[in-house]
Formats: structure tokens, sequence, C-alpha cells
């Protein structure tokens, strides 16, 4: 697709990509904002914005959904400092018209501002101490792999600031083979890491290539890290689902973030047998296909898991899910019927009893705070 045929239609993947981003914008502004944390401020840069709408049905895209977000709830308007940019010229000059001329905008202007840069040439952030900027999510969607500054990756080194980014998969795999890419390879992974991974690539099935390639990149986002980051991919097939085409990663140091992420996630997967997510996207008539890295566990290997890992312990629910989930493919809703099933099963005990907690629809549930006694 041509540069600029990707704004005159919608396709479905953007706007999957679009809604994940919205939705998580407003989860973070919540935990981020709310008066425990004593955070006046709140930013959103978005730094390949575009122009914010799509020709053909006049559809907003992701720049006035993160806005329309903040003007909907009272509690985030003028807290939330927002900036955009794009290096292309027409494109930013008609978002900043059609912001600054609706009405819709008009209490949170003052919050909003413009610029015109390459993003190469945006400098990494400078202040000191976790708490140099006010919490920040940094959205960025490139094209292609160019722009892709991994120096921004540092502001995940201040308090409560999360990065989402598209990584072109298909793009990245085929310049590595290219040579005249090289200098472009050696600007996204650094010279040792790319010598590295070129040897680690040799007669790697695609399967194993694929995961070789974004974990190099999961550790370009590392290395800029101070604390342990949680990446949480999402990923787009071609159309009939064979091939990678991109993920969509969420970059957090904190497991709430995580977590919350891989739910609104979840809900844009396609599902296994047993509601296990996928993490991918294409189009929904068409089967899921085989997931990503762990990413294809059975709800049995998470119950088969649980009874090792917590042998003979005594945990709340919801701590099970915090110590286990990360890297793994299970939202909460798996391990609440894992549980479930190991309790039908007398593997677990649980307090309350069945008989004393809530039924959803006439189905047993298990409570965050329920108390597991692992046989
Ligand atoms: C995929 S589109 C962004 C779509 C937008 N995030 C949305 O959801 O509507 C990529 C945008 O990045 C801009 N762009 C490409 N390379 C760039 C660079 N190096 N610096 C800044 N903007 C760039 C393009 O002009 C284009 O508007």
């Amino acid at each position: 697709m041509s540069k600029n045929e990707f704004f005159k239609s919608r396709m479905e993947q953007s706007y999957v990509k679009s809604h994940i981003v919205k939705e998580y914008f407003h989860v973070w502004a919540k935990i981020l904002g709310s008066p425990s944390l004593g955070q006046s401020k709140l930013r959103y840069i978005d730094l390949f914005c575009g122009p914010g709408r799509y020709e053909e049905d006049d559809s907003a895209s992701t720049p006035l959904l993160v806005l329309d977000n903040i003007i909907r709830d009272p509690k985030l308007c003028g807290r939330v400092d927002v900036h955009f940019n794009d290096e292309n010229t027409d494109f930013i000059t008609q978002l900043k018209n059609e912001i600054e001329t609706s009405t819709s905008y008009k209490d949170i202007l003052s919050c909003i501002s413009f610029s015109n840069f390459s993003v190469e040439n945006i400098a990494a952030p400078q202040a000191t101490g976790r708490y140099g900027y006010p919490p920040t999510l940094l959205f960025m969607d490139p094209w292609g792999y160019k722009g892709v500054n991994t120096a921004l990756f540092k502001y995940l080194n201040y308090f409560g600031s999360e990065v989402i980014v598209f990584f072109n998969y298909n793009r990245v795999n085929m310049a590595l083979s290219n040579p005249v890419m090289e200098k472009n390879m050696q600007k996204l992974f650094e010279e040792k890491r790319l010598l590295k991974l070129k040897a680690d690539l040799g007669g790697k099935k695609p399967k194993d290539r694929e995961i070789a390639i974004l974990a190099a990149f999961e550790d370009v986002i590392r290395s800029k890290c101070n604390d342990p980051v949680l990446t949480m991919p999402y990923r787009f097939v071609d159309k009939d689902g064979s091939k990678t085409l991109h993920y969509l990663i969420h970059i957090t140091t904190h497991p709430l973030g995580y977590g919350r992420m891989k739910e609104i996630m979840y809900r844009y997967a396609n599902l296994q047998e047993d509601g296990i997510g996928t993490f991918d996207f294409h189009k929904a008539n068409e089967k899921p296909q085989q997931m990503y890295l762990a990413f294809s566990n059975p709800l049995d290997e998470l119950v088969g898991m649980l009874s090792t890992e917590f042998k003979g312990k005594k945990i709340k629910m919801k701590e099970i899910y915090y110590k286990h989930n990360v890297g793994k493919s299970y939202v909460e809703k798996n391990y609440k019927d894992a549980l479930l099933k190991m309790e039908r099963n007398g593997t677990i005990k649980v307090e309350p009893p069945i008989f004393k907690r809530r039924k959803h629809k006439g189905h047993p549930t298990m409570g965050d705070e329920c108390i597991i006694t692992f046989l």
C-alpha cells in the first residue's frame, strides 16, 4: 500500500490498532491520575500522528479518538498535556486545523501542542530523576522501521511512563537479508546486537526467525531502561492468516499496566478453545492461527503449571494472577476458569467454599479475594 493510500480508507487492522491504543490510554490515565498518586499532570505523546481522519468515510483515527476520551472524562480535562508530531506538513496541518476549529476541543486546546519533525531528529528525554517528567504515554506508529528512534525508549525510566510501538516485523525481516539496508538495521538493533542476531538467524525456520528478531528488538528496549520491562506484543497477520505483518508492542515497567493492556488486547484477539486468547488479529471469519511464542497453552496446561508452582501454598486468587501471568497468554478470566476446574477436581481448597460464593448466570465464580490452598 502506498503512503498516500494509507489514510484513504481505514483497514480493519488500523481500527483495531487505534482502539487498543485509545482504550489503553484511558485505563492508563485513570490509574496514573488517581488522587493517591498525587500526579497533577499526565502526558500523551504521539510522534507519528497522521492527519487524524480517513478520507473515504471521514472516520476518526487514533489522535482524535484519544482526545475524545479526554473530553468525555471531566477528571482528565485539563490534566493531560497532549503532543502530536508528524514529519508530513500536510498531515499535521490538517490535524491542527481540525482540532483548533472544532468546538469539541476548545476546553483542552491549551493542553495540546503540535510539531512537524522527523522522529530521527527528536532528542532522547533529558530530564534527570524518576520524576523528571509527568507520567507519559508515548505512542510510536511509523510506517516502516526507519522512524523508530530507540533512544526514546528512555521515557520508560520516568515514573508511570509507558510506550506503545508499532514494530513492522515484515519489513525488518526483509531488511535483515538486504545488504543495502545494513545501516538502517544497525541503527535499529545497534552494531553488536545486529551481528549476534544475524549469526543466530542462520538456517532458522520462519517461526524461530520471528521469535529471534522480536527478542532482539525487545533487548534493544531493555537496554535503554534502568528497570526490568514487561512487553506485551499483539500480532497482525496477512489476509489468510499465515504470515506475520507487524506487531503492536506495549512496554511498561509495571505489572498492573501490563495486565490491563493484556485484557484489552485479549478482547481484540481470536480465541482458542477454553477461551485462551491468541493475541493476534486477522479477519474474524477465519479460524485462529498458531500463536506466537509461549502463547499456545490450553487451559489444562495452566492447571498443570499452577499445581506444580503453587504446591502446598495458601494464596489469594489475585496474587496468583499477578505472580504468574507475565509472559504468558493467560488473562485473569483464564486463571479463574483454571481454579474453578481445580476446585471441581479437588486439587485445591477455596475459602469461601463454593456454596457461599456469588453465582454468575448460574455458574460459580472465583473472586479476586478467594483464598486458595493448593493440596
Ligand atoms: C501509520 S501512519 C500513523 C497513523 C496514526 N498513528 C493513526 O493511528 O492514525 C505513520 C505516520 O508517520 C509519519 N511519519 C513517517 N515517518 C516519520 C518520521 N520519520 N518522523 C515523523 N513522522 C513520520 C507519516 O507521515 C504518517 O503520518
